[in-house]
């Protein structure tokens, strides 16, 4: 097959078009022959060789999403049969012609969407809903602060959130980013390179923040949170190691936490997925969340969409597509 190979660290050159031995497949695993992979920032890190793959991954190809049919089915496997419509949720692999996971990372494609747009989900959909709905408990009325509002995860947060009946309220890069966010569903927007964040929510308070920035945000996001509040981490590109207020997440009684989604073990992710079909699938059925494509490109041009990935100026996800 066909697949997107990282030749050695480094720039999105690195990144080669060539032949690789196609995926066998045994147990319940199912070969997926792609249509569409989606793009994260996980990638670059992966590409710049800051994001090592779990044990038992692949790690020459990247790719933690993709939409496609399934052309073959492992012996063990029930749910699924061959030319089912799919979208999957990956630990690597995703930039190539086919690839093999087992069935609990699939979900059939919501009815509607098109393989570009059902690639686009199950790396945000997935960490949204385990980071934001289980490990932040978001109810109904309360009030949810996402850092990185334009981000692939930011999009998704932000309109499965407002979908529940939440207050959505996002930090940006920009006002036209802002912009975009508010018409997604966002409540709110705070742009973070001309407000404080921390002076804007002080006395307003939020009830859950999904944090991607970690370094001095750790105690701008104690700050601002309600008594019983949650801060989830899900990274920290401004440093891990922080300075917290222990009296403050004692006196406020907070729940401090966060995860990695990529090393999860597969019963959880099985779990999630279908958690995920219960309640998110029917709010993209009923048109109330819909994958935003910023823009799509062939498999050959993997270097050009990691470097437009990389400028940062879309909003929405970028998907290779065969
Ligand atoms: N733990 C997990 O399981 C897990 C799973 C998936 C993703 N992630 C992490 O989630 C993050 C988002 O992933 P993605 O693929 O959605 O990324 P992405 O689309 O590339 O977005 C990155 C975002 O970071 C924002 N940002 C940068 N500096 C900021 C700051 N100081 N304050 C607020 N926002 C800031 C950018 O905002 P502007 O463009 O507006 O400047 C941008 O929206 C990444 O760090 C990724 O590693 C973690």
């Amino acid at each position: 097959m066909k697949a997107i190979i990282i030749k050695k660290y480094g720039a999105p050159e690195v990144l080669k078009l060539q032949e690789y031995p196609t995926p066998e497949i045994s147990g319940d695993e199912v070969l997926i022959e792609v249509k569409a992979a989606g793009l994260n920032r996980s990638d670059v890190f992966q590409r710049e060789g800051n994001y090592p793959s779990p044990a038992g991954v692949i790690s020459e190809i990247p790719g933690l999403e993709v939409a496609g049919t399934i052309v073959k089915c492992g012996p063990a496997v029930v749910d699924f049969t061959i030319g089912d419509r799919v979208c999957a949720l990956l630990a690597g692999g995703g930039y190539a012609e086919y690839v093999s996971v087992r069935q609990g990372q699939c979900l059939p494609i919501p009815s509607g969407l098109n393989f570009a747009e059902a690639a686009s989900l199950p790396e945000t959909v997935f960490t949204v809903w385990s980071n934001v709905f289980q490990r932040g408990n978001l109810q109904r009325g309360e009030t949810l602060l996402l850092h990185g509002g334009n981000s692939g995860i930011g999009i998704t947060g932000i309109q499965i959130a407002h979908a529940l009946g939440s207050k959505v309220i996002v930090t940006v890069g920009s006002d036209e980013k802002g912009q975009k966010c508010l018409e997604l569903g966002a409540d709110s927007y705070i742009n973070y390179k001309t407000q404080n964040f921390e002076t804007q929510l002080q006395d307003e308070g939020v009830d859950v923040i999904l944090d991607m920035i970690g370094g001095d945000y750790l105690a701008k996001n104690i700050n601002i949170l309600k008594p019983e509040g949650r801060l989830v981490h899900i990274n920290a590109v401004s440093g891990s190691r922080v300075d917290l207020d222990i009296w403050k997440v004692m006196t406020k009684r907070l729940t401090v936490t966060g995860s990695t989604l990529r090393s999860r073990e597969y019963e959880f992710k099985k779990q999630l997925a279908k958690e995920i079909q219960k309640n998110v699938w029917p709010l993209i059925e009923s048109k109330k969340f819909r994958p935003v494509i910023y823009k799509k490109f062939p498999f050959s041009e993997a270097a050009e969409a990691h470097r437009l990935l990389e400028d940062g100026s879309h909003t929405g996800k970028v998907i290779l597509v065969r």
